[in-house]
């Protein structure tokens, strides 16, 4: 990665004797807050379903502060069992889990005339289902530490984004999940919080979601004229784990420089032949099942 993650506004250390368990880690937003954490002061786990991907990103951030320890293990989220063991390592390996980051995402561009059944359930279970898995997995450890959770959630659900509505359903259930959690597990000292990235450069969302032609519209559309950073994201992580936020449960803090106040224009604005279109040609089905 070329940037360094800056810490100017943050205590050194405030992360000292914490623990982070993060997935989806080794992608670019989950990555540089986990990064943050543990220039902070923290000790880390990330999972992925990439073992090679996730195994360099771990050993990668681990030198990023003298003494820290970070793992990379190979989970998918839509598998409990795994996630459990995952969480195993975790308290022998570094004693607890204090924080933990539902981070993995599925995403890809699908007209709901060619999204089939499959499709559908596989972004759901991923995101949704996912982040269920790794909570539930890390309950005891949460409710013992009175830790702090945070999902990674999304703007695209707060109004129509089309092509996009099988990771809107995920979104919004994701966002429902953590405030009835931040509820539930509010007694017992847990909070649950949302970060809603707006664009960011450098991620998949812009360069692989937002055909390229639209990329320099969605720049000015953001009220702020400029895309958000990973460190952007990494700062409110920081917040969002630190004394600092101690009352704070049950919100969401959207980073997105005011891009969805604007409607589709600082997100996805699709123009009207692609909208319109009967070939969808930007979005090639590929589908394996009958429609
Ligand atoms: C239509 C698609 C598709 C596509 C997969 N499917 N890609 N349908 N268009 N481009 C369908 C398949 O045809 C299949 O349905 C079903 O989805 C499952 O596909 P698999 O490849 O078997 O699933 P799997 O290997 O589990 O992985 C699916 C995936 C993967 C998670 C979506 O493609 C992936 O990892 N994508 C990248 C992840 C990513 O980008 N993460 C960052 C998210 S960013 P059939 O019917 O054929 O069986 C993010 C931010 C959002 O979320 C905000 C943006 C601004």
């Amino acid at each position: 990665m070329a940037t360094v993650y800056s810490t100017s506004v943050f205590q050194p250390g405030i992360f000292s004797n914490k623990v982070v368990f993060c997935t989806g880690g080794a992608g670019t937003i989950c990555r540089r807050q986990v990064e943050a954490l543990v220039i902070l002061g923290a000790n880390a786990v990330i999972v992925g379903r990439k073992k090679a991907v996730t195994e360099k990103a771990a050993a990668e951030i681990q030198h990023l502060r003298k003494g820290s320890k970070v793992l990379g293990l190979s989970v998918d989220v839509r598998d409990y069992k795994a996630l459990q063991e995952a969480m195993e390592i975790t308290v022998e390996e570094l004693g607890k889990i204090d924080y933990v980051i539902c981070g993995a995402a599925g995403n890809f561009l699908a007209d709901f005339r060619h999204l089939s059944s499959n499709a559908f359930k596989t972004v759901i279970e991923i995101d949704l289902l996912g982040s269920y898995n790794t909570v539930k997995a890390a309950q005891n450890q949460l409710i013992k530490n009175k830790g702090t959770v945070i999902f990674v959630s999304a703007t695209l659900h707060y109004y129509g984004v089309p092509f996009q509505s099988h990771v809107g359903a995920a979104k919004a259930g994701i966002d429902a999940l953590s405030n009835a959690l931040a509820v539930e597990l509010g007694p017992f000292g847990v909070r649950c919080n949302c970060i809603a990235p707006g664009p960011i450069e450098g991620t998949e969302g812009i360069s692989r979601l937002l055909p390229k032609e639209m990329t320099e519209n969605v720049r000015k559309a953001v009220p702020l004229q400029r895309f958000g950073t990973i460190d952007d994201i990494a700062n409110a992580t920081v917040f969002l784990f630190s004394p600092a936020s101690s009352f704070i449960t049950g919100t969401t803090i959207v980073v997105d420089g005011a891009a969805w106040h604007t409607g589709q224009q600082g997100t996805f604005p699709y123009p009207e032949s692609i909208l319109h279109s009967d070939k969808l040609s930007l979005f090639a089905p590929k589908s394996k099942s009958k429609l």
